[in-house]
């Protein structure tokens, strides 16, 4: 039996889709697949690829889609649906690390570490300074958690740990994880004019959207800290721009962009109170491979006519 061939969307180290090897036929790169998409049965996806219609149609033979990412929203999930294509995804296996990153995040905006490296470095640190680079309390703060999913609690859990309390929104009650967690579900809009720091762990979807929008950031409190380690659109970041320029909030510390890459001339870029990495919440070595591991399994899974281990549903 000839073996399936698969389109890897991008290069990934060897060793993490190992498993690959003697199951599929494997080509990497759209460009390098171009002549051959016809035949592609299986396809190993980034977020950075758009799996929309057009590119499933140039795939008639297409049997899986193996997203190595929790996120979704870069997959055409009806049209994948149309043509009966299963999707995978790799929840689970990152949690901690976004998790740890969000409170990394939390911590360097509340502590100004990105100011006070800068000026440490280029002179300005001329001695201890009582009332220099003073910064926000996390214990007894009020952390305000959207989307409580399994992310959402691997940093509600940081939080209790550093003492603060946590409310949380999310379309259902989450009853264990409150017990579990001491947390309380709110309102949106009670979340935001209480929490001393709003972080995001809702999916992109139609629902969330710009869910942080100038009417959202007027109703947040000006010493309060925004994190976004989920997906950039959620934020309107011309109205977070805008409320950062207007003492509206005190923070922002961003994971996530729109788009990405952010072009480094973004005026974001120079708002002093405004922290931005290139979305890296589950960038650990163990992680990563972790996901790619698993994605593998789902395509493998999918290939050979087995439920996938981590189907989208
Ligand atoms: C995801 O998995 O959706 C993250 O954004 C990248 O790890």
């Amino acid at each position: 039996m000839p073996l399936p061939l698969v389109l890897q969307s991008h290069p990934l180290p060897k060793d993490w889709v190992q498993a690959l090897e003697g199951r599929a036929c494997v080509l990497v790169g759209l460009e390098a697949a171009e002549d051959a998409l016809g035949e592609v049965e299986g396809l190993l996806s980034l977020l950075t690829l758009p799996v929309n219609a057009a590119l499933l149609d140039r795939m008639p033979k297409l049997r899986v889609v193996s997203n190595m990412a929790v996120g979704v929203d870069n997959v055409d999930r009806s049209a994948c649906a149309a043509r009966g294509i299963p999707v995978g995804h790799t929840p689970g296996v990152l949690t901690a690390a976004t998790a740890d990153l969000t409170f990394a995040l939390l911590l360097a905006a509340a502590r100004n570490l990105p100011a006070a490296r800068r000026d440490a470095q280029e002179g300005r640190w001329s001695t201890w300074s009582p009332t220099g680079w003073l910064g926000a309390d996390l214990e007894e703060a009020t952390l305000g958690i959207i989307g409580l999913g399994a992310i959402g609690q691997a940093v509600a859990r940081r939080a209790r740990g550093f003492g603060m309390s946590v409310v949380y929104t999310a379309p259902r009650a989450k009853p264990e994880a409150e017990a579990q967690l001491d947390v309380r579900r709110v309102e949106l809009a009670e979340l935001l004019q209480t929490a001393d720091f709003v972080s995001l762990h809702c999916p992109l979807n139609d629902a969330t959207h710009h869910l942080i929008d100038a009417d959202a950031l007027a109703r947040m409190k000006p010493n309060a800290i925004l994190v976004n380690a989920a997906r950039g659109p959620v934020v309107d970041q011309e109205a977070l721009l805008a409320a950062l320029r207007g003492g509206e909030i005190a923070g922002a510390a961003l994971d996530v962009t729109t788009p990405e890459p952010l072009e480094p001339e973004h005026p974001l870029f120079s708002e002093p109170r405004c922290l931005i990495l290139p979305h890296i919440g589950s960038a650990t070595f163990g992680t990563r491979r972790a996901m790619a591991e698993l994605a593998v399994e789902n395509l493998l899974a999918g290939l050979e006519g087995r439920p996938l281990p981590r189907e989208v549903r």
